[in-house]
């Protein structure tokens, strides 16, 4: 162990000197004082690993000094220094914070359980401040400047992020796969009063159906054939925290009602037994699907759509923000490890911007990474685009000649709009959502043209 600096707050010379010494053969720096006053002013000005601190002590008395202590420098271990016999006011000594507590005389034959309770109350002091730190630093990861992009649409969506991150109410995010609704959860979640409790993540279409129910409220021992042991669920887990239920769309409707009566009610039994538990959760879902669709075809619960969808985000897919692709490319060429830092050439740039994306940030991100490592040029040019992307985006419409007598522009580019809509329709029958992917619409722009057209489904 490193050597640490440890501070003996005791009056009688005798026991302190005794301490000192046998922490000091230890490779410890010790420092002494003699009343709780003295060792107050010490804590707040010198770096220290552990407090030994006598209970009984003319002015402040130890339990009062672990107190202070404590709220000043909660990472701080204080051991209290009891008189031989005083098993009551250990438990005061532990009441008030301290670690654990030391029982005088210091014998011969207790010096080594004396020197491994020093060692561990450090390790744990030095484990408290590095968990801290390390939650601190979560923290800022997940600040909503990680999530790159200045476009109206990006920006649109986290102002909305943000006004919602610190309440309680629950979040339905939405969005194409890859678009950063899981990166928004996380925001979300370390941008609120829960922050420092757990965020917990169910990926609902991962988990085969019938492990869902128990991954998501535990089972007892016994409550199937290889439950062999009681275990805890992952709303269990989250209690005090953040559950993210990803993917919402792919629960089974059987779970749905159960998650219904939690979202309503806070409360669950777990599998096998009777007895319901309360939790204390926020959540979040999301899902790439279109919830009113599967409403629609009877594959989601509407009951359970409304709970879950308090408060809408739509996370926007990158090709309605493509004024965000060259601030992202250079987010992902900076965090890649490069020795120089590469740039991506202007003419390259435009062919990224001019790619439709189907598979969102993720997809450009994987994509960049690749391009860093197999470029070994400080620039990468339109040359170093894998071909899908360098191929000029064009779209598949043949060239139309124009007549000798001209044309009428407008007719004509409202007759090819009719005849592309009516195409998609009959090639997706009539499915309105992917016929307005096919053309690359969106939901609403479809449904006006075609009522705007007066365009009907074949009888
Ligand atoms: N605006 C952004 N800025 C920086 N990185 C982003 C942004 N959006 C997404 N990413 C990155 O892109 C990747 C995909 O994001 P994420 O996993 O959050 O997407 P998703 O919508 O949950 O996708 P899926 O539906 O496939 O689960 C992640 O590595 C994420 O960090
Ligand atoms: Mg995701």
């Amino acid at each position: 162990m490193p050597k640490s600096h440890v501070l003996i707050v005791d009056d009688e010379d005798l026991y302190s000197r005794a301490l000192a010494r046998i922490l000091k053969r230890t490779g410890h720096t010790i420092s002494c004082v003699s009343n709780g006053a003295e060792a107050l002013d010490f804590v707040a000005s010198n770096s220290l690993d552990l407090v030994l601190c006598d209970l009984k002590m003319p002015g402040i008395s130890g339990l009062d000094v672990v107190k202070q202590i404590k709220e000043s420098r909660p990472d701080l271990p204080c051991i209290i220094i009891t008189g031989f016999g005083s098993a009551e006011r250990s438990l005061e000594a532990l009441g008030a914070g301290a670690y654990w507590y030391l029982e005088k005389p210091f014998e011969q034959e207790r010096l080594d359980v004396i020197r491994r309770l020093v060692d561990q109350a450090i390790e744990h002091g030095h484990l408290k401040a590095e968990n801290r730190r390390l939650r601190g630093e979560l923290k800022g990861r997940f600040k909503f400047d990680r999530i790159v992009g200045k476009s109206d649409a990006l920006q649109q969506m986290l102002s909305m992020a943000k006004k919602v991150a610190d309440t309680e109410s629950t979040v339905l995010i939405t969005g194409e796969s890859g678009t950063g609704k899981e990166l928004v959860a996380q925001s979300l979640h370390y941008n609120s009063r829960r922050a420092s409790s757990p965020l917990v993540t169910v990926n609902c279409g991962a988990i085969p159906e019938e492990l869902l129910e128990s991954e998501l409220f535990g089972h007892v021992k016994g409550a199937f054939t290889s439950a062999h042991q009681g275990r805890q669920g992952r709303f269990a887990k989250a209690d005090g925290g953040t559950i993210f239920l990803d993917e919402i769309g792919d629960m089974s409707p059987n779970l749905q009602v159960k998650l219904l009566r939690v979202l309503q009610e806070r409360s669950y039994e777990p599998v096998g037994s009777s007895k319901t538990r309360q939790v204390d959760v926020r959540v979040i879902a999301a899902t790439h699907q279109d919830l009113p669709v599967l409403i629609e075809e009877k594959r989601f619960r509407e009951d359970l759509y409304y709970r879950l969808n308090v408060v809408p985000i739509e996370v926007p897919p990158l090709r309605r923000r493509i004024g965000d692709i060259p601030l992202l490319v250079n987010h992902f060429l900076d965090g890649t490890s490069g020795e120089s830092p590469q740039r991506v050439s202007d003419a390259a740039m435009d062919r990224l911007a001019a790619h439709p994306w189907p598979g969102n940030v993720r997809e450009l991100e994987n994509l960049v990474e690749r391009l860093a490592i197999l470029c070994q040029e400080d620039e990468i040019g339109l040359g170093d685009l894998p071909e899908a992307i360098g191929a000029p985006a064009g779209c598949a419409v043949p060239e139309t000649e124009l007549p000798a007598e001209g044309l009428s522009l407008n007719r004509a580019v409202e007759d090819l709009e009719r005849s592309l809509i009516s195409q998609a329709l009959n090639r997706t029958e009539w499915n309105k959502k992917r016929a307005a992917q096919l053309l690359d619409l969106n939901r609403t722009t479809l449904l006006e043209k075609i009522k705007k057209r007066e365009l009907t489904p074949p009888s």
